[in-house]
């Protein structure tokens, strides 16, 4: 098979001279990363309207295999069905009491444990026991509340309202890099939550850039360049750039070697490099010619916030005797560790009401891009009435005039007029 030369072959063309950040280099305030009103609009408009990603297919293969996740005040499980994967609302319908609290299994019928009310697989409700209602009681009204549920790229998707603005439109080109990494078709191996005391935004900083390799993470450094960068101009609400993998190294791993075979679609250009790109509001991928990470940053409180990790890898390679992840997991699972002690850390300095915001440099334009992105759909006004949407994790109905937020979006809409030259390659 021929491979195509570089990924920028199969994107639109790179604005070279797109401003720098729209805040013309400098972060944002306090209240933007610390405030109660900040995380309040961010969970009712980002996290309670939009379309979120919250799994892979591979976990959930077989028919009754779930998952669960903690999203806001909310819960929700992906179950596969009869008709394929399907999200429902975490609790049961009689009293509320939370339906599954393992993060993973594989079940055929879902069985309430406060007063035994059963549900199949299909969210339906079977049977009623020790509840004796049968006389006046519909199942067919009770069974599990559904969210709507798709799928894309081998990534499971889920919207909590009615007005989540479209799919595919928001994906816009993240499809390029799915597709060549066969991102539909990978094996998850290694799972693993991280809980971190800090602002959920500060993490997805932290994993989209690569400025403090050479400080915080001897392993990578060693074997990533973080200075033979660049970040894409993409089309869509998604956010990347690209780095290098030194010479002398194929693998991103504690050895920097594998024995692997790179996948078969990556270009040319790209097996030497890690394509970082992030879905937004919060699912970063790390993809490289070996393997694929998927990690999320779910956010708790303004303070607070879990991080989700997968490792995948291509099925021709998890079908070999001799496989393993070992030397890929212990190198991310140090880093993991290395960066929340990080971000809790800055999450600490900037808590100081007196933190005055610093300037970035063109390496840290992804982080800005993503501020720049949460300030516009959580500006004064922006998309009026999006607030209150059926399960909308913590939405209150009324909308408090908030200074601070006010200023962040003016930021927003000031984009690029203090700006110098971007580029696409650094
Ligand atoms: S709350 Fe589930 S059966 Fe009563
Ligand atoms: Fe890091």
């Amino acid at each position: 098979m021929t491979r195509a030369s570089s990924m920028f072959d199969l994107i639109s063309d790179q604005d070279e001279d797109r401003p720098y950040f729209e805040t013309g280099g400098i972060g944002r305030s306090h209240e933007f990363y610390t405030g109660e009103e900040q995380f309040r609009r961010e969970m009712s408009r980002i996290y309670g309207r939009r379309w979120l990603p919250v799994d892979h297919v591979s976990r959930l293969k077989e028919k009754g295999a779930y998952s669960t996740l903690n999203i806001g005040s909310g819960s929700i499980l992906l179950i596969h069905g009869d008709n394929g994967i399907q999200g429902y609302h975490n609790y049961c319908r009689h009293r509320g009491y939370k339906l599954v609290e393992e993060a993973t299994g594989k079940r055929q019928s879902l069985v309430c444990l406060y007063h035994c009310w059963v549900y199949d697989r299909n969210g339906k409700l079977k049977s009623l026991n020790g509840t004796y209602m049968d006389h006046f009681f519909d199942k067919e009204k009770n069974g599990l509340l559904p969210v709507r549920t798709e799928v894309r790229f081998g990534v499971v998707f889920v919207a909590l309202s009615d007005d989540a603005p479209d799919l595919d439109e928001s994906l816009g080109e993240f499809g390029a890099f799915a597709e060549v990494y066969d991102l539909a078709d990978l094996e998850c191996v290694e799972a693993k939550d991280y809980p971190v005391a800090s602002n959920w935004k500060l993490v997805a900083h932290n994993v989209n850039e690569s400025l403090h390799f050479p400080t915080a993470h001897k392993d990578l450094h060693r074997i990533t360049d973080f200075d033979d960068a660049g970040t894409y101009d993409l089309e869509g609400d998604i956010v990347g750039a690209w780095q290098s993998i030194r010479t002398g190294y194929n693998s991103v791993s504690m050895s920097g070697r594998s024995p692997r075979t790179p996948m078969p679609n990556v270009p040319e250009g790209d097996l030497q490099k890690i394509n970082w790109i992030t879905i937004l509001p919060n699912l970063l991928f790390g993809f490289t010619a070996d393997y694929v990470m998927m990690q999320w940053v779910w956010p708790e409180s303004p303070g607070t916030c879990f991080v989700r990790h997968f490792w995948l890898f291509h099925p021709t390679e998890t079908a070999k005797s001799d496989f393993s992840h070992e030397d890929v997991f212990a190198l991310w699972d140090k880093a993991n560790y290395e960066d929340w002690e990080m971000c809790e850390r800055t999450h600490r300095g900037l808590s100081n009401p007196l933190w005055v915001p610093g300037q970035l440099s063109y390496d840290e334009e992804v982080m800005a891009q993503i501020d720049a992105w949460v300030a516009r759909e959580t500006a004064e006004g922006a998309e009026a009435g999006a607030e209150g949407g059926a399960g909308t994790p913590d939405a209150p109905a009324a909308e408090p005039a908030g200074a601070s937020a006010d200023s962040e979006a003016a930021a927003a809409e000031d984009g690029g007029k203090a700006a110098g030259p971007g580029k696409a390659e650094r």
